[in-house]
């Protein structure tokens, strides 16, 4: 059991708490709703938060003050504190960079002629598929513990480099590895349907039966993935395929989510029946399935570092999205094609300056919708009494300092759990 700790003298505690007393996802104007406390403090035992208020209310409480010298001191020195970041869409289990393709792209080349010609995805299959799961495992950590770095503390962690039975197994294994080693929490996710490997060229229904029929049911018996998630759009698969792949996911019990609208736009109301978790992505969306989904909990995660890093002029559209009253949420999409960074800071700096969101929204997509995107909202992502003791704290004075400083890294203190992450 984790000793209890006491964060005192916060500057600003953003406790994401909901101010409209809403259910669900936040939407619209409670995207903004921080529920800052100054000169607060957040009480923590046994892995949980127990008690969110000023400081002075937490001095004054009976049972700190008899136990005052059990509790570990943080003493924040005015400095802001809020939920760890939940990154929910990452890609971590891969072997190397592609730096072949970042140099064609630099020299004009795009996503989709790179992956036609061998590379993109395909090109990350081998050194997967040769690894050991121990190898994996060791890469996966290491960027789970600069996550923590960054300020993450729940990481979506999909498969995705293997393609074959085998392989996709092997670094779903690898997930669990190192989520057993690294104190914050990990959500896995089956991404089987990344591509179809060259080994079923023309072919991808014969593959499509692979996934339902071998690695769905493989992964929900060994209970390694929460999620099943589908790259749905020209040149990986088909709304058919996405369709066949759902269900199969639900007949296994295993929940949906899905790369959409990436490169092309999918009419997305079909798959609602299957209650998606999340629509990843969404550069190109039209206009009725935002209003919509603005009517359901299937939440819109926006990736800019693919953008960005693509060297896309285009950004993913967050304004009609959010003023619809679409739930948003912000996540790196960490992977080594089109977004190798793990920076969730850096994630919310070019969803203001390049999505027209503002850093209070950008904080709450990146906690609190982050966490109903993975299904973890009842105790992850804001500073409730009862939820995880999941927290960051940065060395700034000013929120909204967080996606200003582009580039930095601000995060001085991570607790997971309850447990400290070791201080930068
Ligand atoms: O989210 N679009 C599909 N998957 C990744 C890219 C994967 C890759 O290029 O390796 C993405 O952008
Ligand atoms: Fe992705």
């Amino acid at each position: 059991m984790q000793p209890p700790l006491l964060l005192a003298n916060i500057g600003q505690l953003l406790t994401l708490q909901s101010a409209s007393g809403k259910p669900g996802p936040r939407r619209g104007p409670d995207l903004k709703q921080l529920g800052i406390i100054e000169e607060g403090a957040v009480l923590c035992l046994g892995g949980k938060i127990v008690s969110v208020g000023t400081s002075k209310e937490a001095l004054r409480d009976p049972w700190l003050k008899k136990n005052r010298k059990k509790v570990t001191e943080i003493d924040c020195a005015d400095k802001v504190v809020l939920p760890g970041f939940v990154d929910s869409h990452t890609h971590p289990v891969f072997v190397s960079p592609r730096l072949v393709d970042f140099e064609k792209r630099i020299e004009g080349a795009t996503y989709e002629q790179i992956a036609a010609a061998g590379g993109g995805i395909r090109s990350s299959l081998e050194g997967v598929r040769r690894a050991g799961k121990r190898v994996l495992a060791e890469k996966v950590l290491a960027v789970l513990r600069d996550m923590c770095a960054h300020g993450t503390t729940t990481v979506e962690a999909k498969s995705g480099y293997g393609l074959t039975v085998e392989s996709e197994m092997k670094a779903l294994d690898a997930i669990r590895e190192a989520a057993s080693r690294w104190p914050g929490t990990v959500i896995a996710t089956l991404l089987g349907a990344h591509v179809v490997p060259k080994e079923f060229q023309g072919r991808s229904q014969k593959y499509v039966e692979l996934v339902c029929t071998e690695m769905i049911p493989q992964a929900a018996k060994r209970k390694l993935a929460q999620f099943v998630d589908v790259f749905c759009d020209q040149g990986a698969f088909t709304s058919e395929e996405t369709e066949r792949i759902f269900e199969a996911a639900q007949q296994h019990g295993l929940s949906v989510r899905a790369h959409m609208g990436q490169l092309s736009e999918t009419l997305l109301r079909p798959f609602l029946r299957f209650n998606p978790a999340s629509f990843d992505h969404m550069d190109h969306v039209n206009a009725d399935d935002i209003a919509e989904l603005a009517r359901h909990d299937t939440v819109a995660t926006l990736v800019p570092g693919a953008n960005y890093f693509l060297g896309m002029k285009e950004y993913p559209q967050a304004r009609p999205l959010i003023d619809t009253g679409v739930p948003v949420a912000l996540a790196t999409d960490y992977n080594p094609g089109t977004s190798p960074t793990l920076s969730m800071p850096m994630a919310m700096s070019l969803a203001c300056t390049h999505m027209k969101m503002s850093p209070a929204e950008a904080i709450a997509a990146a906690t609190i919708n982050g966490a109903w995107a993975l299904r973890v909202a009842d105790r992850k992502g804001s500073i409730e009494a009862g939820k995880d003791a999941d927290l960051a704290i940065f060395a700034v004075r000013d929120y909204r300092e967080i996606p200003y400083w582009l580039g930095a890294n601000g995060c001085e203190l991570t607790i997971m759990n309850g447990t400290l992450g070791t201080p930068q």
